[in-house]
């Protein structure tokens, strides 16, 4: 049996499609991103994004498969992302992706954005990081720790109790006018700021994995309200990024000893993050991967990788398949 996987991700603001072979080998990857739609709004529009999608999800699927040079005749089975993310922009992912099962008699499976994520690590070349391992979801809408077993075996182990780390830079970018997402931006101008300008707060909730970012937020608002004394963007940049950086390593670092574990994976939009990148590389008895940048924002080989498990098992959808906004792991 063949185990080639065309997967679907329309969960937020990119149209992506992608063909997998045996959930780790990218035979395509897709991304067709809309931030010329939305950067003049400062955030994603969701409406504009549902439509966008419906016009180009035809396009980019094409496209994944000739990129492969696949045929139907050679794909095992539909995957497609069903959740957390923009309802309507779900819906059209999800409709396609019935639409494609329905006419060449494959196979459907539903696949939460979030195990995506974690499931990049499986795309890795020369084979996954060692199991069990420490999984940081790091994006525009989720911040959250996980622990990995295996495909399909995962346990939650913390979770933001407000913003996400990458909608407080975005929110961040906002107020300082850099434009629309944030975090590539304040990445950049970080690297040329002093992160020691600004002593921002840092929520280490010792007691906890969990997250929270609103606070930071706030100071930065407050902070850039109040300012008179004219202190350069990019050493509020620098400051606000050591901030969050902080939190993030501190949290590996108290989870890996935790479940005494040595291995850990970075994945969504933040964990592009250059400084974020730097950081846990050079931890201490850690062996982190960080996927390649692209594999990090949102894209449809995650989803194909993550579908692998559930194909494995037999696990597939009927044609009712309905998309939800919340759907927690597991
Ligand atoms: O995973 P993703 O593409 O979409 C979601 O599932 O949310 O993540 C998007 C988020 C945005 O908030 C964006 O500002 C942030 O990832 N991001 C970054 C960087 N690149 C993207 N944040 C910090 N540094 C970056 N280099
Ligand atoms: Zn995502």
């Amino acid at each position: 049996m063949s185990d080639v996987i065309l997967a679907i991700d329309t969960s937020c603001d990119d149209t992506s499609a992608a063909v997998v072979r045996g959930g780790s080998q990218i035979l395509s990857n897709v991304v067709s991103g809309q931030t010329l739609v939305h950067e003049r709004f400062g955030g994603i529009v969701p409406e504009l994004a549902s439509r966008r999608h419906l016009e180009i999800i035809e396009g980019v699927v094409d496209e994944a498969m000739k990129t492969a040079d696949m045929s139907f005749s050679s794909v095992s089975a539909v995957a497609v992302c069903r959740g957390p993310g923009l309802i309507g922009s779900l819906i059209v992912g999800t409709a396609f992706a019935k639409a494609l099962a329905y006419i060449h008699k494959l196979p459907l499976i539903g696949v939460n954005h979030l195990e995506g994520h974690i499931c990049s690590a499986f795309l890795k070349e020369g084979g996954p990081p060692e199991l069990p391992f420490i999984s940081l979801v790091v994006s525009g809408g989720h911040t959250s720790l996980y622990r990995v077993d295996n495909r399909g075996s995962y346990r939650e182990l913390g979770r933001s109790r407000d913003d996400a780390a990458g909608e407080a830079y975005d929110k961040v970018a906002k107020m300082l006018a850099l434009g629309f997402p944030g975090g590539p931006v304040i990445d950049r101008l970080a690297k040329t700021g002093n992160p020691r300008a600004v002593p921002f707060p840092r929520a280490y909730m010792p007691q906890t994995l969990d997250f929270s970012f609103s606070g930071l937020k706030t100071s930065v608002r407050n902070f850039i309200a109040q300012s008179t004394n004219n202190v350069p963007v990019q050493d509020i940049c620098a400051s606000f990024q050591a901030a969050v950086i902080d939190v993030l390593i501190k949290k590996i670092e108290w989870a890996a000893a935790q479940e005494g574990i040595t291995t850990v994976a970075l994945s969504g939009g933040v964990a592009a993050n250059d400084g974020l990148r730097q950081q846990i590389t050079r931890l201490n008895g850690i062996k982190a991967y960080c996927p390649p940048k692209p594999l990090c924002t949102d894209n449809a080989a995650m989803i194909g990788a993550a579908a692998y498990g559930q194909f494995l098992k037999g696990e597939f959808e009927d044609l009712s398949l309905n998309p939800k906004a919340y759907l927690p792991v597991g």
